[in-house]
């Protein structure tokens, strides 16, 4: 399936080659990133939020290979987040929850593991029980919280506002995941699908009015790839499963959900012409690394940090529990735990954001660092 993004790549694409070889660095127009999201994104949050530290992200070998030790990161090192902000020449994001709110420098980061783009509420009217209250919603609050330290009058927020780079997710995979780790039926979750869009689009709206111009929004991932779910809806009938080994019907749904929220956002588009809304299809840029694995330096499709099954992935002894151990080389595997990717996994997908083709068509390259361009490369 090809994005609509992919083909605007295509236009833009000689455009990039030339200047991504420059040597001269344009001013960036980014002086800050500010991201929500969940785990894909969480740089902290829930680990300065729980004391004693409560989660499996929380313990070695997590963080093991770039930073070498825990920082509340779910990988072993660096997320995209980080590959994002160290392209733009800005400091790796501070969790919000961990960082001096005095002195923001470089922007804060509101992403929480677990988190959803739904409230709580929506879940309990619903009779569903979540393990977080860290929705979208309460992200959003923390960065208003935290806009006076960053700026005074009306005017000087506009601009600080609009000189930052807003990540917005990967956020609402959550709100799917809870409904399908009970396994709910997928009829049941599609119908969360228009309220998630929503309380992301909401967002998106709210903080234009902020004076954001430049929103980056992630699609979903590939769940049918996900070891975690390779696991809990493992099956006999290999009709399931694709050329790849990915479940289709779960491929499928996160499909339908990309194609609802791209279009969303091309109607949010049209409304303020002033911004620029900017569509991360993370579906293609991590089911690449499936598709063609060796292509990108990985030669093992379980699971690095597990233990048993045929992913080297069991739900009841987790990276992180007691016993659990890594593989001996993170980079040859796509998989860091049963969800999260490896930071090699990680640095692939960034570079296909920033500099490949999985969109940001409008995404101003001029000013990133000229580091190395690894699959990239023109
Ligand atoms: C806001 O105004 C106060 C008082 O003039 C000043 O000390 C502070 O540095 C300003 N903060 C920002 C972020 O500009
Ligand atoms: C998963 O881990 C639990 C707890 O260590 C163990 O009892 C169980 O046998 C394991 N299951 C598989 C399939 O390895």
């Amino acid at each position: 399936m090809r994005s609509i993004c992919e083909e605007r790549w295509i236009a833009i694409v000689g455009f990039v080659v030339v200047f991504s070889s420059a040597t001269i660095l344009a001013a960036c127009p980014y002086k800050s990133i500010f991201s929500f999201g969940d785990s894909f994104a969480d740089t902290g949050n829930l680990y300065f939020s729980s004391h004693p530290p409560s989660h499996h992200c929380f313990f070695p070998p997590y963080g093991q290979t770039f930073f070498h030790r825990v920082t509340g990161r779910c990988s072993d090192g660096r997320l995209i987040i980080d590959f994002i902000a160290e392209s733009l020449g800005l400091p790796l994001l501070k969790p919000y929850l961990g960082m001096k709110k005095k002195n923001v420098v470089g922007g804060a980061n509101f992403a929480v593991i677990g988190a959803t783009a739904l409230d709580l509420s929506f879940f309990e009217e619903r009779g569903i029980s979540i393990p977080t209250h860290y929705s979208l919603t309460v992200q959003l609050n923390w960065f208003k919280e935290l806009l006076p330290s960053l700026c005074n009058s009306s005017a000087d927020c506009h601009e600080v506002v609009g000189n930052s780079l807003f990540l917005m997710g990967e956020i609402g995979g959550n709100d799917f995941n809870y409904l399908l780790f009970q396994q709910r039926s997928i009829a049941e979750v599609k119908t969360f699908v228009p309220y998630v869009i929503k309380a992301i689009t909401s967002a998106v709206n709210e903080l234009i009015g902020l004076g954001a111009r430049t929103l980056i929004v992630p699609g979903n991932i590939p769940l049918g790839c996900s070891i975690t779910y390779l696991t809990i809806y493992e099956t006999m009938d290999k009709n399931q499963y694709d050329q790849y080994g990915c479940l289709k019907w779960l491929n499928k749904f996160a499909e339908y959900y990309n194609q609802k929220l791209q279009s969303e956002l091309h109607r949010l588009q049209g409304l303020h012409s002033h911004a620029n809304i900017i569509y991360a299809d993370y579906y293609n840029a991590i089911l690449s690394l499936y598709r063609d694995p060796t292509m990108f330096g990985f030669t093992n499709l379980k699971t690095c940090c597990g233990m048993g099954g045929p992913y080297n992935y069991n739900a009841s002894a987790d990276c992180g529990d007691p016993g659990v151990n890594a593989c001996d080389d993170p980079s040859k595997h796509i998989g860091w735990d049963g969800v999260h990717l490896t930071e090699a996994a990680y640095r692939i997908i960034a570079q296909g954001l920033i500099k490949g083709p999985y969109c940001l068509p409008r995404f101003n390259t001029l000013c990133l660092i000229n580091t190395s361009y690894g699959h990239f490369n023109s």
